[in-house]
């Protein structure tokens, strides 16, 4: 039999969970109902991002992705990208309560603090090791593998100039595209030079990945190149979505509570700014810096392995 609407979500045990701390006695006013509802619909929203993120991480973790997985994973990350912008807007929601009326019954909240939200520290898991500057900020608190490193194993892969990594020849390609990709860097940008020499002067695992990435960026027209390059694109956004949001949020803050310290025992707007710093998708971002354009870059070998083969 067709189950009803209200049978099919639940909805009478969903709408019975807005009471505050389970079987407590205090009546929750206006405000305090708004607050919990906002919160809740964020982690509704969370328990997608994180079904949607495993299964990005899913599809580039095999050893081999083929060409057809690629629209794939760009779809579940697009879901992920829509879902953090609407949540940024949300904040809006948020502010309708005013800094003086949530002080009627933030005692009431104790210790309880965003920052204990398992399903965020379980999204940043799925996302991978974050960094800042350039370092290694925090620890990998995850058994699973992240997007990231599922990421760099496939960066790692990237033909280049048709030398796949299980060529006999790959390293000398490899270093031979470097080579003559510095060259030309250096005739451009010879202020900037150092930079993408340091980017490039690394164990042969990182430069073949960071090699891939240039590779990708830079013959983004070939068509074998067009989904791993919408790929890369996606993952930038969604990190580039996740930072806004967490702005967005640190701003809201702000406004509610100024410089007070938050109920989880961090400074407050200091502690929310400074993860907007976090980046994981790290040399995503740091390509950028190193780029040369078109016409300057070292002509493309064996063209014909990035054409669609037909059957
Ligand atoms: C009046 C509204 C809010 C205020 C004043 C506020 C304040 C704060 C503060 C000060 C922190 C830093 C940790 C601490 O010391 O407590 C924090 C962290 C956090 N908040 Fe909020 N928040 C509010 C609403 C929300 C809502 C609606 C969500 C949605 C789930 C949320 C999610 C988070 C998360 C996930 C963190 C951890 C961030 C991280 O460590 O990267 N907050 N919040």
């Amino acid at each position: 039999m067709s189950p009803t609407y209200s049978e099919y979500l639940r909805l009478e045990e969903l709408l019975k969970l807005q009471t505050g701390v389970k079987g407590g006695k205090r009546s929750i006013s206006n405000d305090e109902l708004h607050f919990i509802l906002v919160h809740q619909n964020f982690e509704l929203w969370f328990k997608l991002i994180i079904n949607e993120l495993r299964s990005t991480r899913d599809i580039l973790a095999s050893d081999y992705v083929e060409e057809t997985k690629l629209p794939q994973a760009v779809h579940h990350m697009n879901r992920v990208i829509e879902t953090f912008n609407l949540m940024a807007q949300q904040w809006k929601v948020m502010e309708t309560l005013e800094p003086q009326d949530f002080l009627n019954f933030r005692d009431e909240l104790g210790t309880a603090s965003g920052f204990e939200s398992f399903q965020m520290r379980e999204m940043e898991a799925l996302m991978g090791k974050k960094w800042i500057d350039g370092k290694p900020a925090g620890k990998d608190d995850s058994n699973e593998k992240s997007l990231y490193e599922v990421t760099c194993d496939w960066l790692e892969r990237t033909p280049i100039q048709g030398s796949t990594s299980a060529s006999p020849d790959d390293e000398n390609q490899v270093n031979g595209f470097i080579s003559e990709y510095l060259a030309a860097h250096k005739k451009l940008y010879p202020d900037t030079h150092q930079d993408a020499v340091t980017f490039f002067e690394e164990d042969s695992s990182l430069r073949r990945r960071r090699a891939g990435l240039v590779f990708i960026e830079s013959y983004r027209e070939l068509p074998l190149l067009a989904w791993p390059r919408k790929l890369i694109s996606t993952l930038i956004e969604l990190e580039e979505s996740m930072i806004l949001w967490r702005s967005a949020h640190a701003r809201m803050v702000e406004r509610m509570i100024g410089r007070r310290i938050g109920t989880g025992g961090s400074s407050g707007v200091d502690y929310l700014d400074m993860t907007t710093k976090y980046r994981v998708f790290i040399d995503l971002w740091s390509v950028r810096s190193v780029l040369i354009k078109k016409e300057a870059l070292p002509p493309l070998q064996n063209p014909d392995f990035y054409e669609f083969k037909g059957e």
